[in-house]
């Protein structure tokens, strides 16, 4: 029995009447190794009162005034992640749950996609490999706090007013809002003589190669290191970013980051498939969050692939896909549908009624996008998508400055995202309407299993 079966053998909707909500076996995954919050206090610092069930934050239960009760209840078999469960079961995007830090494999790829992404890729600028592990178990530190909805170190609001406070404080009062921060490594992180890590470097871990069509702009492209931050609230999703880069100073820079507006792909197949901005419902044939069969076989480093650092990680491919709006917009109908080779209302594949119907590849144009991105033109290989809108505003020329910002994680790259972009870049019809400007790479480590773990230990070890 799949995972997926096994969920729905319950007779219930994996998603328990919410469409936001982490899956069942990802979240499970998760919380089997998830630890109560740090510090029992709520990101702004301030105690918060206990509303209805659906309001009722874990910030709120570890609240100055319940602070007691909620490390008493841990210590007694940990209640609080008890709680927790209750909350998401019962939860909506607007009920602003945590989604649980610790686990096998990071937050952020299998588990639900809310609607809003900073994405940030940061330069090391330090040069001794000591600080950036003290980097990395700083930036874990914090994350974990902000991740369950606690203000950074003392918070937004003291301890010290000659100080500058350890939190920016413009998430003070948000609930956690499904922050998930993710983490990942770039190749020149590996660099010979740099941090001592080049034998440590994964063979999967490869310079993309050209495409054709390709327009990459540097100041877009590569990094380091990478953080991506996903949340129900732009704030908070930002705030995290911020925050991240502020305890970076000195150690690491921004190179680039991107904001996305609305999820263009789910993990959850049931929920209502989001659209891109070109208006087709994008994410219908992707991988599930609560398929673990199929997370195993393309989206999770298996151990034996090595290195070892890297078992239970994924490699995580971005793109800046800028998409030509206003062609689109004065394309017909007709030609549109025959472009991806699904219609457009129901998004359903060409032939077929509904969106979920298995698609005939052959009834499809040999340049349409579906039939040249299935798993059956790729022996089989498929890709977790999870990419976001974007719109920064105008180009100069008074055209939308929009796109996709494409994140797939994958096993392989070498499987996955390479040979699937190779056949797009030559062959789609897509391409008339798009150009790739900009492009990165990251091996993403596993989760962080307990308050001890610290993101990219076992690289370093
Ligand atoms: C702006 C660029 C892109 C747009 C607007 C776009 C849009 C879409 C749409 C509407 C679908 C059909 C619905 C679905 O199954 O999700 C789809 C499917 C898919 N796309 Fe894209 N896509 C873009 C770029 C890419 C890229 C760069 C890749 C990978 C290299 C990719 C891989 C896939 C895959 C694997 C599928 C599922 C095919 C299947 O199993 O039927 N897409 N895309």
């Amino acid at each position: 029995m799949t995972a997926e079966e096994e969920s729905n053998s319950t007779g219930q909707s994996p998603e328990a009447g919410s469409p936001d909500v982490p899956e069942p076996a990802a979240r499970q995954e998760r919380e089997a190794a998830a630890e109560p919050d740090p510090e029992p206090r709520p990101r702004d610092g301030q105690a918060e009162t206990v509303g209805t069930r659906s309001s009722v934050g874990r910030r709120a239960l570890l609240g100055w005034g319940g602070a007691g009760l909620a490390l008493g209840a841990v210590a007694a078999g940990g209640t609080a992640t008890a709680l927790h469960n209750d909350e998401a079961d019962a939860g909506s995007a607007s009920a602003g749950q945590a989604v649980p830090f610790h686990g096998a494999h990071q937050a952020g790829i299998s588990t639900a996609v809310p609607d809003r992404l900073h994405f940030a890729a940061f330069d090391v600028t330090t040069e001794d490999r000591d600080e950036l592990i003290q980097l990395l178990k700083d930036w874990t530190t914090a994350a974990a706090r902000m991740t369950a909805g606690h203000a950074v170190g003392e918070g937004a609001f003291g301890p010290v007013p000659e100080s500058p406070p350890d939190d920016t404080g413009e998430a003070a009062g948000l609930k956690p809002s499904r922050l998930t921060l993710t983490v990942g490594f770039g190749s020149s992180l590996f660099d010979k003589d740099r941090f001592g890590l080049a034998e440590q470097r994964p063979e999967a871990l490869v310079d993309l190669p050209a495409f054709p069509g390709d327009k990459l702009e540097k100041a877009r492209s590569g990094g380091d290191l990478c953080v991506q931050a996903c949340a129900d609230d732009p704030q908070v999703a930002v705030h995290a970013i911020r925050n991240l880069a502020r305890i970076a100073f000195g150690k690491a820079a921004i190179r680039w980051s991107q904001l996305g507006f609305g999820k263009t792909s789910s993990t959850t197949p049931d929920a209502q498939t989001p659209r891109n901005m070109f208006g087709f419902k994008d994410g219908t044939r992707n991988v599930s969050g609560s398929d673990k069969k199929a997370l195993d076989e393309h989206v999770w480093v298996a151990e034996k692939e090595g290195p070892a650092w890297l078992a239970g990680g994924s490699y995580l491919v971005a793109r800046r896909i800028r998409m030509h709006i206003e062609t689109w917009d004065r394309t017909s109908l007709k030609e549109q549908e025959d472009i991806f080779g699904r219609d457009k209302r129901e998004g359903a594949p060409v032939g077929k009624a509904k969106e979920h119907d298995e698609p005939f590849l052959k009834a499809m144009l040999p340049t349409s996008h579906v039939r040249l991105a299935h798993p059956d033109a790729h022996n089989g290989a498929r890709i977790l998508r999870r990419g976001y809108s974007f719109t920064d505003g105008t180009d100069g020329l008074g055209r939308l400055d929009a796109g996709l910002f494409f994140l797939a994680y994958q096993r392989d790259v070498r499987r996955g995202f390479i040979p699937i972009q190779r056949s797009l870049a030559r062959h789609d019809a897509l391409n008339e309407y798009i150009q790739h400007v900009g492009s990165a790479l990251f091996a993403i480590p596993p989760g962080v299993r307990d308050k001890d773990d610290w993101w990219g230990r076992e690289l370093f070890s």
